[in-house]
Parts: C-alpha cells; sequence; structure tokens
C-alpha cells in the first residue's frame, strides 16, 4: 500500500517502506514555500498559503492512515508577525476555514488536534477556531495533529525555564538540582515526545526557531518541494530515508 510510486533516490533501497523497520512516531514539518510556489505562478503570496493549507488536509489524511502517531506542523512562528497585516491576516483566518470545513472528518478519522504557542495575542477568531477544534476533537485517539501557532522555540524555553525554577522554589530545592525532566514537563509538547523526524520543504537548511530543545536527536529531511507541491510521494519519500537511517542518540 504505502509503495513509491514515482521518484527514484541512490538511498533507496527498494522503493518500499520496510514492514520490519520503524516508522517514525512524531514527525514535524517546516512547511516552506509557499510564497516562492505563488511567485512561480504570478499568484499573491496568500494564494501560496491556501494552497499549503489544502496540503496539510492531504497529508494529514495520508499520516494517520500510516500510523504516524503525531504531526506536529510549523504553521506561524512569534516572528511571522513582521509580515504585511493582509497576509497576516489571511495565515490569522486560516485555521478558521481549515477547522470549520476539515474538522467532521479529523472526527471520524480519530484525530486528536492539538494547538502549541502563545495564544494571548491571536485574535479571537483564531483563537475561539483553535479552542473549539480541540474541545471537539478531545476525545480521538489516533493521530495528534499538532499544530505550531505563534510558536517560537526559545521564548517556549525561557518559559519552561521560569516555571520549573518557580517549581524548584516552591519544593524548596536548590538551582542546581534542576534536571532535563524539570524543564521538559513546562515545554509545550509535554506529553507528545520529541519528534523523530524533521521536514523542511523548499529547500532552506535551517531550523527557523523550531522545537530547538526537542530536536535534539531527531532525523533531517530536506527537500526542495515547495510546500504546496509536496505530495503523499514526498512524505513517503521522507518515511523511507527515515527507515534507512541509523539512530545512535551518541551511543555506538
Ligand atoms: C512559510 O512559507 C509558510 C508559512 C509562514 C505559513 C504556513 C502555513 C500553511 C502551510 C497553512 C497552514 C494551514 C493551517 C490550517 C493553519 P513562506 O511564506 O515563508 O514561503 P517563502 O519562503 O517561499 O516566501
Amino acid at each position: 500500500m504505502f509503495k513509491k510510486l514515482f521518484r527514484q533516490n541512490e538511498n533507496f533501497i527498494d522503493g518500499e517502506l520496510s514492514p520490519e523497520l520503524p516508522l517514525p512516531k512524531h514527525v514535524a514539518i517546516i512547511m516552506d514555500g509557499n510564497g516562492r510556489w505563488a511567485k512561480k505562478r504570478f499568484l499573491p503570496r496568500i494564494a501560496g498559503h491556501k494552497e499549503g493549507m489544502n496540503v496539510v488536509k492531504k497529508i494529514t489524511r495520508y499520516a494517520n492512515e500510516m500510523g504516524i502517531e503525531v504531526l506536529t506542523l510549523y504553521a506561524f512562528s512569534t516572528e511571522n508577525w513582521k509580515r504585511p497585516t493582509d497576509e497576516v491576516d489571511f495565515l490569522m483566518k486560516l485555521p478558521v476555514e481549515f477547522f470549520d470545513t476539515f474538522v467532521p472528518e479529523l472526527i471520524q478519522e480519530n484525530v486528536k488536534v492539538n494547538v502549541m504557542g502563545y495564544r494571548d495575542n491571536l485574535p479571537l477568531h483564531t483563537l475561539r477556531a483553535v479552542e473549539k477544534a480541540i474541545e471537539d476533537t478531545k476525545h480521538c485517539t489516533g493521530l495528534v495533529l499538532n499544530f505550531a501557532l505563534n510558536y517560537g522555540s526559545r521564548a517556549e524555553i525561557v518559559t519552561a525555564m521560569k516555571e520549573a525554577i518557580c517549581e524548584l522554589e516552591n519544593a524548596g530545592k536548590k538551582a542546581d538540582e534542576i534536571t532535563e525532566t524539570d524543564i521538559e514537563k513546562h515545554l509545550m509538547t509535554n506529553g507528545l515526545g520529541d519528534p523523530d523526524l524533521l521536514i523542511r520543504t523548499s529547500g532552506e537548511l535551517r531550523l527557523s526557531n523550531f522545537m530547538l530543545w526537542q530536536l535534539a536527536y531527531s532525523e533531517f529531511y530536506f527537500t526542495d518541494v515547495h510546500w504546496p507541491d509536496f505530495t503523499e510521494e514526498d512524505f513517503l519519500e521522507a518515511m523511507i530515508d527515515y527507515q534507512n537511517r541509523s539512530r545512535r542518540f551518541g551511543g555506538l
């Protein structure tokens, strides 16, 4: 069923997923290239974001079908507010449209929505859509579709540190007693686990303030494909590539 259909690559053994090798449990994606996709077609940048939203639907269905446990998507960073107002407004309306049209299918497919990021400065319509989607899917036990919305990793780490230190002080402990677990439990991904695989589309080789703590031991997969052109075959290609990696977590 999950056979690679189109591309060939010397890293692939037989172009198919191996039933013996594990799939990543948690896949994170930096969905880049919407603007460039639109520019190539002489369209406004927002047309790229709109098409990008349709790709989110497609890849969510596919990842869920494949048995991926968590799919984290970088939808809006704390730095994206610097973009022109009309683009920011459009990006803030996209979750409303996405959840309005897609939540019934998500429920049917047992997909649970999660959103990580700073909610306090989201527009009210975005916040309402987010909260409703989380509430409507809270009973679902399949794929967790985790949007990073108004998310920034350095800010997340600072917030987690503050909370961890506060907790430590309340427990009458000293600063040098702080552990990785104390910090991790205050990160926005608490309970979701770290990504096994990070995919970034559109050819940029950087992290852009995304999950800096959580990606410490993740495998990275970069592709030149712009996000609106990203297909199920591209996702499958990344999964097959992952299965051919050797993960050592610092050991031998
Ligand atoms: C980066 O491409 C993309 C974003 C900042 C937004 C990503 C959003 C989506 C894919 C839609 C999300 C959908 C939902 C449901 C929230 P870019 O604009 O930086 O592209 P460029 O680098 O080519 O200019």
